[in-house]
């Protein structure tokens, strides 16, 4: 193999930086010519092309979003797109491709393989963690760090008001950001998507956090919540309980900053895994670490089989709240 591309696609995640570095410099050592793929795979379709160097990556590692950039591509969604980005990867001579992102990003490289393109390693990079073969995806620890320091800020006021506070936190399907924001944050309660919420019972043990001699109440919501939002949650609340709230929705915030140390571990850990991934041979993979060790899942595994999440904190954040 003389070459490699390298793109970033979905949302950004704190660690897309540290984990391109990674790919080039773990790259140049092996003698490969890295080609960084601007825009994610419209770029790709747009032939956005730039020949990547140690030092292109200089001083990237603690900094937050994606310096390729990156989209959501409608059009890697139809087979004319997958079929075009296969005859680009061909006509332009890239022999193996290293695609970073979370599920979305994995259903296209599948996609790619599928139309003959095989010579692809992913990267799990996305806050919400909801990707099938990794215990964490890079971005994911960043992400609840940053939404922690804004509980705790928020504890402050809402103690000193004595109020309830709906705060949302991002999952658009999944709930592992809200339920370790949960424990980590000591919040009195946590919405996730997976586990039907019983909006008369929240309310009820809301007014009793209160009773009990609690200053606040901190609810903490996952975006996609099959309740509705913080914002629908809280209206509900609200009208039962007949006192004045508060919603805070942290939204984008969260995919910002610079990478935590775990997540900077993590992103050169893997890039330079799916480099030496591609050098061994495999294909159509994607890298992981699993209880300490890297692992390599196919592809089509990683948005096709559910990643687990583990129910029993939500039961630990009502005990240690209590
Ligand atoms: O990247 C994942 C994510 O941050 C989800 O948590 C969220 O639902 C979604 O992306 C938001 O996407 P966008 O930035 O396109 O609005």
């Amino acid at each position: 193999m003389k070459n490699v591309g390298v793109l970033t696609s979905g949302g950004d995640a704190p660690g897309m930086n540290a984990c391109i570095r990674a790919i080039v410099r773990c790259g140049v050592s092996h003698g490969l010519e890295v080609v960084g793929i601007r825009w994610g795979y419209a770029g790709l379709l747009e032939r956005d092309f730039v020949t990547l160097g140690a030092r292109s990556v200089s001083n990237i590692l603690q900094r937050g979003g994606t310096f390729l950039g990156t989209s959501r591509c409608e059009e890697m969604k139809t087979p004319q797109g997958i079929k075009k980005a296969v005859e680009i990867l061909r006509e332009e001579g890239i022999e193996g491709l290293i695609t970073i992102g979370g599920d979305g990003t994995f259903r296209g490289a599948t996609a790619l393989a599928e139309a003959g393109y095989t010579r692809i390693v992913g990267v799990p990079c996305t806050i919400d963690n909801d990707v099938y073969g990794t215990d964490h995806t890079i971005g994911f620890d960043t992400a609840v760090n940053t939404a922690l320091d804004a509980i705790d800020k928020i504890r402050d006021t809402a103690e000193s008001l004595q109020r309830p506070f709906f705060i949302e936190v991002m999952g658009r399907t999944r709930g592992f950001i809200a339920l370790d924001v949960g424990v980590a944050g000591g919040a009195e309660h946590s919405l996730i998507p997976e586990i039907k919420a019983d909006l008369e019972d929240l309310s009820h043990s809301i007014e009793h956090d209160f009773r009990k001699g609690k200053k606040s109440s901190i609810v903490v919501i996952a975006e996609g919540d099959e309740a509705g939002g913080a914002v629908r949650v809280a209206q509900e609340i609200g009208k039962r309980l007949g006192v004045e709230y508060r919603v805070c929705v942290l939204g984008h915030i969260q995919r910002g900053g610079s990478p935590t140390a775990a997540d900077r571990i993590l992103a050169s850990k893997l890039g330079a895994a799916a480099v030496d991934a591609l050098v061994n041979g495999k294909e159509c993979h994607m890298v992981g670490e699993m209880k300490g060790e890297i692992t390599l899942t196919p592809l089509r595994e990683t948005w096709g089989r559910m990643k687990e999440l583990d129910s029993k904190l939500l039961e630990l954040i009502k005990v240690l709240a209590s």
